[in-house]
């Protein structure tokens, strides 16, 4: 895996800082994108003065000069790790146009265009992508229809292109978490608890098979996962969308 170029979207974020974390533990060269420029540099610091590319995936003129800026730089790139996401919750009947192309936008059109532009790079190192979806993306939970509707595409998207790029060699999978302790989980609580974000995440765990003894996934186990399934000992792995949730999706 010498010399491996990874590409991290929502590199400030939670999960996307622990993959950071965890590809620059491996000695890979990271390039981390995110639209927080502050908790991107931050990251960045802190690994090492790592390549930092400030920028919207929701915009497709960004998604280009992303994977582009990282290739002229480092001539190469053989992992996308797309974690730029957003969270939106509520009943369906009280949700807004803004919600909806806000949430389509990052989760679905951002992971899209990251990938068609990195397509043709992956095609020559013979790369990987791996997707952020979630449990959301594989089953249905209410009031999230929005959310749902987004990881549920990230969650075809991604056995789509794994179809599509197998001839040339490219895999293509994707992650599933449910409830990981993040930025995104905090403000889940916050936004959404009723002023009282405890009693939210309580709720949450209550849910779970582990029943009391349930937590909270750790962001660094996710990176696990993911640079698991970068590395050349996933290679019949490809197309999968991959729970990781305690249970929670494997049936009532
Ligand atoms: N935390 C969870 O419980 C959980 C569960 C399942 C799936 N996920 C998914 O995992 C991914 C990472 O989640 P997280 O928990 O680390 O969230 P987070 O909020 O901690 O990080 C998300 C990052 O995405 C960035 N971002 C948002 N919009 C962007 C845009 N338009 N362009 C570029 N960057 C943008 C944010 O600035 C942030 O740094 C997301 O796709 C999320 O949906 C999270």
């Amino acid at each position: 895996m010498d010399g491996r170029v990874v590409l991290i979207t929502g590199a400030a974020g939670g999960i996307g800082r622990a993959a950071a974390e965890r590809f620059h533990a491996q000695g890979e060269t990271l390039v981390l994108t995110d639209l927080d420029a502050e908790g991107l540099a931050k990251v960045a610091a802190d690994l090492g003065g790592a390549h930092a590319i400030v920028g919207d995936v929701t915009r497709v003129a960004d998604c280009e000069r992303i994977v582009r800026e990282t290739v002229e730089r480092h001539g190469r790139l053989d992992v996308l790790v797309n974690c730029a996401g957003v969270w939106v919750e509520g009943p369906t009947a009280e949700a807004t146009e803004e919600e909806f192309d806000r949430t389509m936008a990052v989760n679905l059109k951002g992971t899209f265009f990251m990938c068609r532009y990195a397509i043709p790079h992956l095609e020559r190192t013979e790369g990987c992508i791996v997707n952020l979806s979630s449990d959301a993306g594989l089953v249905g939970t209410a009031e999230t229809a929005i959310y749902c509707a987004s990881k549920g595409g990230v969650s075809l998207l991604t056995r789509s292109l794994a179809l599509e790029l197998a001839p040339k060699l490219v895999r293509v999978n994707a992650v599933c978490p449910n409830d990981v302790d993040t930025p995104m989980l905090a403000g889940q609580a916050r936004d959404y608890g009723g002023g009282d974000p405890e009693g939210y995440l309580r709720a949450l765990l209550a849910k779970y098979p582990q029943r009391e003894r349930a937590r909270f996934i750790r962001p660094e186990e996710v990176a696990a996962l993911i640079a698991y399934l970068a590395s050349p000992e996933a290679a019949p792995i490809t197309g999968a969308c991959i729970p990781i949730d305690f249970g929670s999706t494997a049936g009532y």
